[in-house]
């Protein structure tokens, strides 16, 4: 592959979010690897540009042409202001005002940033992509410090097996044994719901279970008694706690869940099924497992379901392989979901799952007298991740605070503090291994 890294962050060369990249390269020498230094660059980009639109357009400029040739566009970023620095969005612009024709070209995008409003930058590169008319692939949205931490390598190779997965036009993957359930609110009447689940059911290689969830008697929804606080033992004589967790949860690889959209939800009784869940407390027991849904009901009109659907999974830590509403998108996200179970795939969560695991530590840790058992699992879990701890860390920044604070030591240390940051991941990049 011919893969352009479009590096929109200003620092150039020592930009964090670059390292990444830079790490797959080590990792990927069969590609041909080119850096566009867009964000530093972009005067000199937005001059070329300018007078090359003003010409006769006959041959593509040089930049445009580097666009052009190459069979995949990775934007590499980093959050800005909840969206991208403005020298992309510029760069964007710029390709926009062009009229290159990069329609059907694969593209894909990698950022890093703290995951505060991670999301709004994804999606804006994800319309902006679509305006280009680009095929984007899925993103990789990591910490900044996550290429230092095993688990933050790890999850960037996945990415990228991921993209050359995609970028091969996903053959199939060997399945083993997995198991599969699918919790629907099935109507008798339903039948493009149940259609759409026997469609899915035939595209995936294992076996799989349905569970209807208007089969199980619910005594009520959940009524907020606390009684599960100490033990995760439902107060409701219905025995769905041990349902949930026995025949559900404990039994299966994967859950996928299939509703007809009612009310801007997935409906009341699903809504009731959800409350219920509330017997595991906090805790996100089935973190790693990876899910899907099949819906029926026009989709493209419901925003707020959409951002309810891909938060559950960010939060609960499960991969979401697929919203699937036809088709075409049974069949990509069937095949998304082999490829994350045989794969073991993870991702690093973006500001759904980041903050709100925040504001449950916090909560958690406040109400730990009562809520016992979920502040025995966020401790056997290490999800108590106070900064406070991380005292060291800490300590780091008031020395570079002390160098940026004082004049004559930053002109003495000259471009030394940037390489400084850039230490720890230079030494990552050191050590990786073609794979
Ligand atoms: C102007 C500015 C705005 C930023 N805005 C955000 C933000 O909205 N969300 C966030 O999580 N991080 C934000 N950051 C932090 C950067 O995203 C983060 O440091 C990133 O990893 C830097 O990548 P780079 O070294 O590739 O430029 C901001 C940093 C700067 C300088």
């Amino acid at each position: 592959m011919k893969i352009l890294v479009i590096n929109g962050s200003p620092k150039g060369k020592y930009s964090i979010t670059l390292q990444t990249c830079n790490y797959l390269k080590k990792l990927h020498p069969q590609h041909e690897w080119d850096t566009l230094f867009a964000g530093q660059q972009i005067r000199s980009i937005e001059k070329e540009l300018t007078e090359w639109m003003a010409g006769d357009r006959q041959t593509l400029c040089p930049t445009l042409q580097r666009v052009q040739e190459a069979d995949l566009l990775l934007f590499s970023y980093p959050v800005y202001t909840c969206l991208v620095p403005a020298q992309l969005h510029r760069f964007i612009e710029l390709l926009k005002l062009s009229g290159v024709d990069l329609r059907g070209h694969c593209a894909t995008q990698l950022c890093t940033s703290r995951h505060f409003y991670d999301v709004t930058a994804l999606r804006f590169m994800e319309d902006n992509a679509a305006d280009l008319g680009l095929r984007m692939l899925d993103p990789l949205s990591a910490d900044m410090e996550d290429l230092q931490k095993p688990v933050g390598q790890l999850q960037a190779r996945q990415w990228w097996q991921l993209i050359e997965w995609k970028m091969a036009g996903m053959p199939a993957v060997q399945p083993s044994q997995k198991r599969v359930i699918i919790v629907a609110d099935l109507a008798p009447d339903d039948e493009e719901l149940a259609q759409k689940i026997s469609s899915f059911r035939a595209l995936l290689p294992y076996e799989t279970e349905l569970f209807n969830i208007r089969d199980f008697k619910f005594t009520s929804g959940c009524i907020c008694c606390f009684n599960c606080s100490k033990g995760g033992k439902c107060s409701m004589p219905d025995g769905f706690d041990t349902y949930l967790r026995e025949q559900i949860q404990l039994k299966h690889d994967s859950i996928v869940y299939a509703f007809r959209i009612k009310d801007h939800s997935m409906g009341s009784l699903f809504k009731l099924y959800d409350d219920r869940q509330f017997c595991n407390g906090h805790r996100t027991v089935t973190h790693g497992m990876p899910q899907a849904y099949i819906v029926a009901g026009d989709l493209s009109r419901e925003e707020n379901l959409r951002t309810l659907l891909i938060s559950k999974g960010e939060i609960g830590g499960n991969y979401l392989a697929g919203i699937m509403t036809d088709q075409a998108s049974l069949e990509v996200g069937a095949k998304q979901l082999v490829w994350a179970l045989e794969t073991r795939y993870t991702k690093p969560s973006t500001f759904y799952g980041v903050g709100g695991m925040k504001i449950f530590r916090d909560l958690i840790w406040h109400m730990r007298g009562l809520m016992r058992a979920d502040h025995k699992y966020f401790r056997e879990h290490e999800l108590y991740d106070f900064p406070q701890k991380e005292w060291k860390a800490s300590l780091f920044t008031y020395l570079i605070g002390f160098m940026m604070s004082n004049k004559k030591v930053r002109r003495m240390m000259g471009n030394r503090i940037s390489e400084g940051m850039i230490a720890p991941y230079q030494k990552v990049i050191d050590e990786a291994r073609p794979e």
